[in-house]
């Protein structure tokens, strides 16, 4: 039987895992949540496979330990489409992964051309290889790594101000691959970008849609949890792997996702 008190424990190198938090709450709202951000480890995108399959596996060894969790989000496409088989095999915890958004972009776009922004890590997954052959036959798929578009959504937590220039090369990077000008679909596959959809949207032009796992993920959530009871008996964590100057300026972004308690690993 499953403790009220036992919280949801949502995981990713930094802030991108808010944009899945957001969803979760909607469908949530009585959940006792941790949400783990490893900043000591950020950014993963431009990590190699096995860095990002060790950290994950040994962070999230320690903190369910720790937190005794009902259940794990990995809210990071980098870290899932990396590690989530490696991590389902250790830990005892239910495990949801975050991955890219292919096979709802193949079914929304009208010219057949996806775009798909995420983490120089991610877009190179056979992972990713796997949903473009067996959800987006007969579509075209340009991927893009956009590594500035993680910073860019950490400085906007910080209330820091950031470049457009930022959005516009991330758009370019799409559209000036051949075929790019037709793309009408992006997917966005790295939880931080949903931060920053409203510069990337302005970057695209009103022609392109965007589309993330944030929403389906919080409904598998939701569905895996849906018979257990929640309490909470104290404020939610918003737990880092390092403590550093960064945190204190996150610290009003975070309380607005209802993080209203610190805590270092
Ligand atoms: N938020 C992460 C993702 O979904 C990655 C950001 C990073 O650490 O590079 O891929």
């Amino acid at each position: 039987m499953t403790e009220a008190s036992a919280p949801i424990l949502l995981f990713d190198s930094g802030v991108g895992g808010l944009s899945v938090l957001a969803e979760m709450r909607r469908l949530l709202p009585g959940a006792p949540v941790i949400y783990a951000a490893d900043n000591a480890g950020l950014p993963y995108g431009t990590k190699t496979e096995a860095q990002i399959a060790a950290r994950v596996a040994g962070l999230l060894g320690r903190m369910t330990e720790r937190y005794r969790p009902r259940l794990v989000c990995i809210a990071c496409n980098t870290a899932s489409t990396i590690a989530l088989g490696m991590v389902r095999e250790v830990l005892e915890v239910p495990i949801v992964g975050t991955v890219p958004a292919i096979k709802p972009a193949a079914a929304m776009t009208g010219t057949g051309a996806i775009g798909l922004l995420g983490t120089e890590a991610t877009i190179r997954q056979a992972y990713v290889d796997r949903l473009e052959a067996e959800f987006a036959k007969g579509r075209r798929l340009l991927r893009h790594g956009a590594p500035e578009l993680v910073q860019a959504a950490e400085a906007r937590l910080r209330g820091q101000p950031v470049d457009p220039a930022v959005f516009a090369r991330a758009a370019d990077g799409l559209r000036l691959q051949p075929g790019g000008e037709a793309i009408d679909t992006v997917v966005l596959a790295c939880t931080h970008f949903p931060l920053v959809e409203k510069e990337l949207a302005e970057a695209f032009g009103p022609e392109v849609r965007f589309i993330h796992g944030a929403g389906g993920i919080a409904r598998r959530i939701a569905w895996l949890t849906g018979s257990q009871p929640f309490a909470q008996h104290r404020p939610d964590v918003a737990l880092f792997t390092r403590d550093d100057a960064g945190i204190a300026e996150l610290a009003p972004a975070l309380a607005g996702y209802g993080l209203e308690h610190i805590e270092i690993l």
